[in-house]
C-alpha cells in the first residue's frame, strides 16, 4: 500500500472503488458519497481549498473511499505524526467488533496531559492556553500553557499527597472554570481516571457516581455561580457523601468566597495545597490503552454507564476530527469557541483535550446565551476573537427566540466555520445560524456523535454546501452503515434503519467500568460485527446522513442524553405514585421536553393534583438534578395502555404525547382499549 501522503495522486476512482469493496465491504451510499466529494459545489471547494495548506494533516487530503481502504494506515500515520509518544507503538488496530474489543496503538506509551502541555512549551508557553468567560463578562481571564503547567503540576503533587496513585478514579464536581481543566490534566499527569460530573447533577445522582467510580478524592468548589445566581456545589457534594466512608479527600476550589461548611480532616482548600506544593510532577508514562477517564452516560435501561476512554487513540481522534471538521491546524491563533460545559463529552473532547493536544487555545464558558442578554455568546466571540464556534441546537433556538437585533453582525465577521452538536438541529434553526449569524457565508457543520464514540463520526466536509439539518458524510475512517430489524445492511439510497457503526475508530470508549458484559450487551451484542448507535438514520437520495433521533428510551432534554427509565424510577420513589411511563415528545426550544404519565394508588387519586405534580417535579431534580424536570406530569387516572401481557405500549404513549392520535397504529392488542381515549383528552387539556 502507497504511503498514505501520495496516495491521493496514485489511486483512480476505479481503483479506490475496488479497494473499498475489499477492503471494507463498502456500501453503494458510500461510493455515491465519493462521487459527491467529488463533483459538489467546486467553485466552493476550490476556495476552500486553495484557502489553507493542509500539509499537516494526512484526512483532509484523502477522498472518503481512500481513507476507509486505509483506515489503519491512516490512523497510524496521524498518532504517530501528531501526538508525541514517549514510546513508539507497533500494533495498530486489534479490535474486533464481533466480540466487542476496540484497542489501538497498545504497546506505545505516552502522557496526555505532557501532550496537552509540556511539549508546547519550547515553543508557546506564553500564548493563551485558556480563555476563561467567567459568568460576569467584565472578569474574562486568560491562562497561558505555561500558568497551565504550574497549575497542573502543582495540583497533580496535591492529589499524591492525597495518596491518589495510577489508576485510582477522582471524581471532579466542578462549574466551567479553568480548576476543571486543571483537575483533568492533573489526574493525567499521575495515570489517575478522572470522572467528571456535571456540576448541574443532584446530590443523589452524584453519590451514585461516586460510589460507582469507588473514588476516595473528589474534588469541588465552593460555590459556583450562572447568570448571577450563587449555586451552593459544596453544600450539595456534601449532602451526595454523607456517611460515605470511602470518600477521604474533598479538595474545595475558591470560586465564590463564601462561608462553606468544612469537614475537619476531610475538606481542604486545595489553592493553599497547590501554593505550597511543587510546580514540578512527572508526567507518568501510561499504555495508549490505559484508561483516561470514566463518563457516565445514561442508557434505555438501568444506570448510567461509566463508558471508559482510553489514552492514546482518544487523543488521536480528538485532534484529528477538530483539524478535520473545523480546520484548525496545530498553533492556530484563534481560541476554539466550543461552549460546551466539560461536564458532557463534547466539554471533554473539544473544550478540553483536542485543543489542547493541537496546542490551540480554548474557551471555558462559564455563563448561559441570555446572560446577561442575548448577545453574550456574540461579544464573546469578538472579545476574544474566536472564528470557529461550536454550540447546541437548543442555545440556537433560544437565541432565535430572543430576536434577530440581538446578533450583532459587525461583530462576527471572523466566523467561519459554526458547529452544532448533541441533537437534531431543525431546519430552521440550521438556516438561521447560516444567514444570520453566519452572514450566508459561514459553513455549517452539524456534527454527529456520542459519548460512547469520542469524537465526531459524521459531518457535512469543509468542502461540500451543508444540506440543512443533515449530518452528512462519514468522516475519514468512518463506516457507517443502516441496518434493518434483522441486522441486515439496507443498501441504497433513500432509505432509513438503524445506524451502526462497521469498523473501530481510535476514540472509541472501551467498556462499562466494572461492567465489560454490559458494554458488549449494549453495543455489540444486537448484531454482531456492529456498533449499534442506539440513533435512528435515513440516507438521501443524494446518499447524505440525516439522523432522526434514538430508536430506543433515551431521550434527549436540551442535547442532556437522559434514559427515561431514570425519569420514571425517580417518580415511582413517591408513595403516591402506582407506576409512570415516561416519554419525550417535541419542544419548541428543547427539541424534546419530559412527558410523564402518572398513574396513582387509590388512596393518592384524589390529591390535590397541582400540589403532587409539584412534588414529583421536586423528587425528579433530588434525584437527578434540574435539567431533568419534567414539563408535563399527567395523571393517568383509568390506567396506562398495556398489553394483554401486561406491558406498557410507550409507543402509543409517544404519539399521544405528540398529539400525533390520528394513526395510533396497531391497537388490536391493548387489555383495555378506552383508557387511550381518556388519555387523548386529557392531554389536549395539558398542552
Ligand atoms: O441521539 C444522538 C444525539 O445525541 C446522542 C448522544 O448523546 P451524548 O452521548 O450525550 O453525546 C452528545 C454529544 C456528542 C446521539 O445518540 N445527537 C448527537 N449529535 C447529534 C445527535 N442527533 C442528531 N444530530 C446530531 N448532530
Amino acid at each position: 500500500v502507497p504511503s498514505v501522503s501520495t496516495v491521493d495522486s496514485v489511486l483512480s476512482k476505479a481503483c479506490l472503488k475496488r479497494l473499498a469493496i475489499a477492503d471494507a465491504g463498502t456500501s453503494q451510499a458510500l461510493l455515491k458519497s465519493v462521487e459527491d466529494l467529488d463533483d459538489a459545489h467546486p467553485k466552493q471547494a476550490k476556495g476552500r481549498r486553495a484557502g489553507r495548506s493542509h500539509g499537516d494533516i494526512l484526512p483532509v487530503t484523502h477522498t472518503y473511499l481512500q481513507s476507509v481502504a486505509q483506515r489503519q494506515q491512516m490512523f497510524a500515520e496521524y498518532a504517530a505524526k501528531t501526538l508525541t509518544w514517549r514510546k513508539a507503538f507497533s500494533k495498530v488496530d486489534e479490535s474486533d467488533l464481533s466480540e466487542g474489543v476496540v484497542s489501538w496503538f497498545k504497546d506505545g506509551r505516552l502522557n496526555a496531559s505532557e501532550n496537552c502541555i509540556d511539549r508546547h512549551l519550547p515553543t508557546h508557553a506564553h500564548r493563551t492556553a485558556l480563555v476563561w468567560e467567567t459568568d460576569n463578562p467584565d472578569h474574562a481571564q486568560k491562562i497561558t500553557f505555561q500558568q497551565l503547567s504550574d497549575n497542573v503540576n502543582r495540583l497533580a503533587n496535591v492529589l499524591k499527597a492525597h495518596g491518589v496513585k495510577r489508576g485510582d478514579r477522582v471524581t471532579i464536581y466542578l462549574p466551567m472554570m479553568p480548576a476543571i481543566v486543571y483537575s483533568m490534566l492533573a489526574c493525567a499527569r499521575i495515570g489517575a481516571v478522572h470522572s467528571v460530573v456535571f456540576a448541574g447533577f443532584s446530590d443523589t445522582a452524584v453519590r451514585s457516581r461516586i460510589e460507582d467510580a469507588e473514588s476516595k478524592v473528589v474534588i469541588t468548589a465552593d460555590n459556583s455561580i450562572r447568570a448571577g445566581k450563587i449555586i451552593p456545589l459544596k453544600k450539595t457534594l456534601d449532602a451526595a457523601i454523607k456517611d460515605l466512608p470511602q470518600v477521604e479527600s474533598v479538595l474545595t476550589f475558591s470560586r465564590v468566597a463564601r462561608d462553606v461548611p468544612m469537614q475537619s480532616g476531610r475538606d481542604v482548600f486545595v489553592e493553599d495545597e497547590m501554593a505550597a506544593a511543587s510546580p514540578v510532577c512527572n508526567a507518568e508514562s501510561m499504555g495508549a490503552e490505559d484508561p483516561l477517564f470514566l463518563l457516565y452516560t445514561s442508557g434505555s435501561t438501568g444506570k448510567p454507564k461509566g463508558l471508559v476512554h482510553t489514552t492514546g487513540g482518544y487523543l488521536t481522534y480528538t485532534a484529528m476530527t477538530l483539524q478535520t471538521v473545523f480546520d484548525i491546524h496545530k498553533y492556530d491563533s484563534d481560541p476554539f469557541g466550543c461552549f460546551a460545559d466539560c461536564g458532557w463529552i463534547t466539554g471533554h473532547s473539544y473544550v478540553v483535550y483536542g485543543p489542547l493536544t493541537l496546542g490551540v487555545g480554548t474557551l471555558l464558558f462559564e455563563s448561559t446565551p441570555t446572560f446577561p442578554t442575548p448577545s453574550r455568546y456574540w461579544d464573546v466571540v469578538h472579545r476574544h476573537e474566536i472564528s470557529k464556534f461550536y454550540t447546541s441546537p437548543t442555545a440556537l433556538r433560544t437565541l432565535i427566540k430572543a430576536g434577530n437585533k440581538h446578533v450583532h453582525r459587525h461583530k462576527l465577521k471572523r466566523l467561519s466555520i459554526l458547529g452544532s452538536v448533541g441533537e437534531p438541529i431543525n431546519a430552521d434553526a440550521w438556516q438561521w445560524y447560516k444567514d444570520v449569524v453566519g452572514g450566508g457565508k459561514a459553513h455549517i457543520a452539524d456534527t454527529w456523535w456520542q459519548t460512547e464514540t469520542g469524537g465526531i463520526m459524521i459531518a457535512p466536509r469543509l468542502q461540500t454546501l451543508g444540506k440543512a439539518g443533515a449530518a452528512m458524510h462519514p468522516l475519514p475512517g468512518v463506516v457507517p452503515v443502516l441496518l434493518d430489524a434483522q441486522g441486515a445492511e439496507i443498501q441504497g439510497v433513500d432509505v432509513s434503519g438503524a445506524l451502526a457503526l462497521k469498523a473501530a475508530t481510535p476514540g472509541m470508549a472501551r467498556t462499562v467500568f466494572k461492567d465489560h458484559q454490559r458494554y458488549v450487551d449494549t453495543y455489540f451484542r444486537p448484531h454482531k460485527g456492529y456498533y449499534i448507535t442506539g440513533d435512528g438514520a435515513r440516507r438521501d437520495k443524494d446518499g447524505h446522513i440525516w439522523i432522526t433521533g434514538r430508536v430506543d428510551d433515551v431521550i434527549n432534554v436540551s442535547g442532556h442524553r437522559l434514559g427515561t427509565a431514570e425519569v420514571e424510577n425517580a417518580l415511582q420513589t413517591h408513595p403516591a405514585v402506582a407506576e409512570a411511563a415516561v416519554v419525550g415528545f417535541p419542544h419548541a426550544i428543547k427539541g424534546e421536553g419530559i412527558y410523564c404519565f402518572v398513574n396513582l394508588k387509590d388512596t393518592h387519586k384524589s390529591t390535590d393534583a397541582e400540589a403532587l405534580q409539584n412534588e414529583l417535579r421536586q423528587i425528579v431534580r433530588k434525584e437527578i438534578g434540574g435539567f431533568a424536570s419534567p414539563d408535563v406530569i399527567h395523571f393517568a387516572l383509568t390506567g396506562l395502555p398495556k398489553t394483554r401481557s401486561g406491558k406498557v405500549m410507550r409507543r402509543i404513549l409517544r404519539k399521544i404525547a405528540a398529539g400525533n392520535t390520528e394513526d395510533l397504529g396497531d391497537t388490536s392488542t391493548l387489555s383495555e382499549p378506552q383508557v387511550v381515549g381518556d388519555l387523548i383528552a386529557k392531554r389536549n387539556e395539558l398542552l
